[in-house]
């Protein structure tokens, strides 16, 4: 059987390699920093483990058919009701779940160049029509250019914000004035992954725009803030009408009973959320100072990590870290050759990060 034409130059995601890849792949023997994949470098919740434990003797069952106690949890925190919220195996499912919904061959989505590339490898999949808006100033999402590109044909825009890779964000008044002029008609696809980690009183969440009543689907994850990301569990957050229309593209019990378990623990573990946000946060201060002392261009972030440009060092820099079991992503498959991608993370790992780059720079300059 032959597959799909349009599946012929389609590229699998490129994850970042897991603790054991590294270690197997390097020979290191050494600790291993994985600052590769935007994780929570705080390991689990006690609370989590506490709770999975309890529910391994159950894991015979299918979990709740309806996830009604986890998407009333949900709504509760966003002031919303179980009706605005669906629930994914990871964030990502709820961004296929719009493609299998409510995009056809001809139609065509809106995304920025570049940004997470779940949003194009899905359109590849879905054989759905791609515009690529390249970032504006200072890597910002260009939404004049989203504007001016929209056609009759236009059916979704992808916003990934914070954006990945580069951690930017937008202001309010950007967003408002971009809700002006957007047609009624078109879905605008929030991307939250990082929403967790905005500390800028003047960068507003997608929660905002819903309440106003603009044509939004947020989406959300228990991947980063909330430590989460091997059991794969995220969140869509909209209107009534748009949850009923993706649950009816999604798989019966598409999120596993544990997720579901762990996902009800974490939300009541506030102490957890605000140490891994606080932890983030600290940390983003800690490396953006570090490294610009250091004369390297760092882009300033909003999310769980940072794009530093390491200019002529950038390849070596990279390898030498590696070397020293420092794991960082490099940015090339984004168009920023020069530029490397660092994961916030403990604060033990963060020093070791700028003490080697120190170490790297006395060997190269003498
Ligand atoms: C911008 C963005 N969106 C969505 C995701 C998917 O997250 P998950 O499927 O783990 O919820 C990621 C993962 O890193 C991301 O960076």
């Amino acid at each position: 059987m032959e597959p799909k034409p349009w599946l012929k130059k389609l590229k699998p995601y490129p994850p970042g390699k897991t603790l054991e890849e590294i270690q197997r792949d390097l020979g290191l023997k050494g600790p291993i920093y994985k600052l590769n994949s935007n994780e929570n470098p705080l390991g689990p919740s006690p609370k989590v483990i506490e709770a999975l434990k309890k529910a391994l003797s159950e894991i015979h069952l299918y979990p709740e058919a309806s996830y009604k106690t986890l998407r009333e949890a949900l709504g509760k925190r966003w002031g919303l009701s179980s009706e605005n919220i669906i629930l994914g195996n990871g964030s990502n499912e709820i961004l296929e779940f719009v493609f299998k919904a409510y995009l056809e061959r001809e139609d065509e989505i809106i995304i920025s160049e570049p940004s997470f590339l779940m949003y194009e490898i899905f359109g590849e999949i879905y054989g759905v029509k791609i515009k690529k808006i390249p970032l504006g100033t200072d890597f910002k999402h260009h939404l004049e250019g989203f504007l001016n590109s929209i056609t009759h044909k236009t059916k979704a825009l992808f916003l990934d914000h914070p954006h990945n890779p580069t951690g930017s964000t937008l202001e309010r008044e950007v967003w408002e004035e971009f809700f002006k002029f957007l047609p009624k008609n078109i879905l605008v696809i929030i991307d939250e992954a990082y929403g967790d980690f905005i500390d800028d009183p003047k960068v507003p969440l997608g929660i905002e725009f819903l309440k106003k009543g603009y044509p939004v689907l947020i989406t959300r994850t228990f991947s980063k803030a909330m430590g989460l990301a091997g059991l794969r569990l995220g969140y869509g957050i909209a209107s009534p009408e748009i949850i009923d229309t993706l649950n009816k593209v999604r798989q019966p019990f598409n999120v596993n009973l544990l997720a579901v378990k762990a996902g009800l623990a974490i939300l009541e573990d506030k102490d957890y959320q605000l140490k891994s946000i606080e932890l983030v946060l600290k940390g983003r201060k800690y490396l953006t100072s570090e490294l610009s002392k250091l004369g390297f261009k760092v882009y300033p972030s909003q999310a769980n990590f940072l794009m530093v440009d390491f200019d002529k060092f950038c390849d070596l820099i990279y390898n030498y870290l590696l070397n020293q079991g420092i794991f960082l992503r490099p940015l090339k498959a984004y168009g920023f050759p020069n530029c490397l991608r660092i994961t916030v993370g403990t604060e033990e790992a963060n020093q070791k990060l700028i003490q080697e780059i120190e170490n790297f720079l006395n060997t190269e300059i003498s």
